[in-house]
């Protein structure tokens, strides 16, 4: 019989932990964007922080979002049958936290002393996003504890020239050494189409 070799680093490791816990170790090395999810009018507004949202598809405009199903905001986008993305800048750290309710801080009370707008479904978005996503709720998937949501693209609205904010490891952190983003707006028409054209079909 071969004898079976084990590596000494391994061996000195101790026991692999528990694929839960491994899951959730590796997980926290994927550096995310972080985005509000907002949904509702007036007093029944409601929104939270998130870093699942994903683009889904370019045609049609479509993006997914991870919800726990004990959330506060999931009622409110399911009756409202729509919600808006808030891509979040360096400067919005506080707004995160307080989104996250880990300030305490719950429903519309969280929208206080921030400026919010509109585009075409209703749902709240805020004025100085990096960039803002209006989506229409177009359906869902449950999974165990979260409902995966899909969202059409209903209107954008995009605000380059600042960075972004990002979770990592547990915390919050920005680009070290962030280039300037693009300023579109900027560019000659032909110039931003060109540019917009080049972009992969994972960024908007
Ligand atoms: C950085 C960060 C990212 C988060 N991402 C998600 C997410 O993608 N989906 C989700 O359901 N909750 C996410 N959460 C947790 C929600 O923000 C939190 O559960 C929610 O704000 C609680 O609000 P509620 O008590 O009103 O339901 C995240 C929290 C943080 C701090």
């Amino acid at each position: 019989m071969r004898a079976m070799r084990i590596d000494p680093e391994l061996a000195e490791a101790g026991p692999a932990p528990a694929p839960r816990e491994a899951f959730r170790a590796a997980m926290r090395n994927l550096a995310g964007g972080v985005s509000l999810i907002t949904a509702g009018l007036g007093e029944s507004r409601s929104g939270f922080t998130a870093t699942s949202v994903s683009s889904l598809s370019i045609d049609p405009p479509s993006l997914i979002v991870c919800i726990n199903r004990a959330s506060s905001t999931l009622p409110v986008l399911l009756e409202q049958r729509a919600f808006g993305v808030n891509i979040l800048s360096a400067a919005h750290r506080r707004l995160a936290e307080r989104f996250s309710g880990r300030t305490g801080v719950a429903g519309a009370a969280r929208f206080a002393g921030a400026e919010w707008t509109t585009l075409a479904t209703g749902a709240p978005l805020l004025a100085d996003a990096l960039a803002t996503i209006d989506c229409t709720f177009e359906t869902s998937i449950d999974w165990h504890s979260h409902t995966i949501a899909i969202g059409r693209v209903a209107a954008v609205h995009v605000r380059p020239g600042a960075s972004p904010l990002l979770y990592w490891q547990g915390d919050y952190d920005r680009l070290a050494g962030a280039r300037k983003p693009v300023d579109l707006t900027a560019l000659g028409a032909s110039e931003a189409a060109a540019r917009l054209l080049c972009q992969p079909a994972q960024a908007w």
